[in-house]
């Protein structure tokens, strides 16, 4: 049975029990009503305990018991309407004005790319940003802003996102109608031996920019990266944006964690509204070097080992990069009422020896070896509950782990063998080569 319609039988159960009250005359009929006086406060407590989500009917209008949130959509078209929080009239030539920021990174270059290919005949600016910082081959990072300027036109301005002043001038130039903001210090096991490298990027950066956007008379439409990594050590799955967070794994998540707060924050005092994405393990062409799917291929290319945590009891539920792209896309069309957060990952998770062996299989040997090791900021599983990104964003996983490995994998073999190897290196720990 569907939300909806349990909601109306349960109204229609309290309907009955009204009249039911009424008739009630003999002993017997007052146990049947005691009995129905219990169930009815029954599901009534697990409504209210299970932090049940309703739906009204159009599947707009979503909220959660138990919980502050209520999110509904707008249904505007990015591009045509500006989501910001303000009384905003519309941008003067009636275009959207995108800012990515961390776009010389893997997801921010695919979203720009994705953009300029559906956005060829409109007249949309897109701008990037980027401090290129060296956490892996800033070559790479080069390579995929040079990428976007001969493809599509598009620059990446090297700056950090917290020069508040750069910011400023960039916003004086185009008065941007979307912030996507991806800039962020990522990688889990990175943030045990560099913790400050997150406290500026994801936290001093983040409220900087925030609180540049959120004082403008015409608050941008502001879709944000957080991360799977909030859950934590949450033993429940698939992870659900309503389960409570309460058990920090690492200081990437919780510094996520808290971007989600300071924007629920920033729209309690200004009215922001914001779009925050939970990612879960993105992959494919141009992707991160520090990743599992990069790193693994170039190790088991070059015969390294490579060390597997928690004795290879690991799921991931790796998300093709196109159908991430997707999901921000659908962001940048969904207008938040307040600080919403939505999943966005395959809903597949696959265990690391099956990705290990579809790696091996698509790169045609050698054999992989394997060093297993525990790691307590590594989390056992993840698995993400889309329900939310679909019902409310029109997100639609499509890549599975075999297509996308496969679309990874023609990639890697196009790029020339010196370089892919020059890519694999980095200040991570796990680089083939450190450059510190
Ligand atoms: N790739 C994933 O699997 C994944 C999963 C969950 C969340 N995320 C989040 O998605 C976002 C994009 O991730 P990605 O995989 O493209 O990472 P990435 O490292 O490739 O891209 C991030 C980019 O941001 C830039 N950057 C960092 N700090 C900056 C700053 N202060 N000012 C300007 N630029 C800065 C970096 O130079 C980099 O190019 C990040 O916020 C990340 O935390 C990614």
């Amino acid at each position: 049975m569907n939300r909806a319609a349990s909601n109306s039988s349960f109204k229609k159960s309290l309907d009955a029990l009204s009249v039911q009250s009424a008739a009630a005359e003999s002993p017997f009929e007052r146990r049947r009503v005691g009995k129905l006086v219990v169930l009815v406060l029954g599901v009534l407590g697990v409504l209210l305990l299970g932090r049940v989500v309703v739906y009204s009917e159009g599947g707009i209008q979503v909220s959660q018991l138990g919980d502050a949130v209520v999110w509904s959509s707008a249904q505007a078209k990015w591009g045509d309407v500006p989501c910001g929080g303000g009384d905003a009239a519309p941008p003067v030539d009636g275009a959207a004005r995108v800012l990515v920021t961390g776009a010389a990174g893997f997801i921010g270059s695919s979203l720009m790319a994705s953009l300029g290919a559906r956005t060829a005949n409109r007249p949309h600016t897109v701008v990037g940003l980027d401090s290129f910082n060296d956490y892996y081959a800033v070559s790479m990072k080069r390579a995929r802003a040079e990428r976007l300027k001969r493809d599509f036109g598009y620059d990446v301005v090297a700056m950090d996102v917290c020069n508040a002043s750069m910011v400023e001038a960039l916003f004086a130039k185009h008065a941007f109608t979307h912030v996507v903001h991806l800039a962020a210090q990522a990688g889990v096991r990175y943030s045990i031996t560099h913790p400050m490298t997150y406290v500026h990027n994801n936290l001093e950066c983040v409220v900087s920019l925030l609180d540049f956007v959120a004082r403008r008379e015409v608050q941008p439409h502001y879709v944000y990266a957080s991360s799977s990594s909030v859950y934590g050590l949450n033993k429940k799955i698939p992870f659900s944006e309503l389960d409570p967070i309460t058990h920090p794994a690492n200081l990437y998540g919780t510094s996520k964690f808290a971007d989600e707060q300071i924007a629920g924050a920033y729209h309690n005092i200004h009215g922001l509204k914001s779009v925050g994405l939970r990612f879960f393990t993105v992959y494919g062409p141009w992707g991160r070097p520090d990743m599992s799917v990069y790193l693994f291929t170039n190790k088991i290319e070059n015969g390294e080992t490579i060390t597997v945590f928690n004795h290879g009891d690991m799921w991931r539920d790796f998300t093709f990069i196109d159908d991430i792209v997707q999901g921000i896309e659908r962001s940048m069309e969904y207008c938040a009422d307040n600080a919403a957060v939505f999943n966005l990952g395959n809903s597949k998770p696959v265990k690391l020896d099956y990705f290990l062996k579809t790696l091996e299989g698509e790169l045609g040997g050698p054999k992989t070896k394997i060093h297993y090791e525990k790691s307590n900021a590594e989390i056992k599983e993840t698995y993400a509950d889309v329900s939310k990104a679909h019902e409310l964003l029109g997100y639609e996983p499509k890549t599975s782990i075999e297509a996308g490995v496969k679309s990874f994998m023609a990639w890697y073999k196009a790029q020339p063998l010196a370089l892919r190897n020059d890519w694999a290196g980095g200040r991570f720990k796990g680089g083939r080569k450190r450059r510190r």
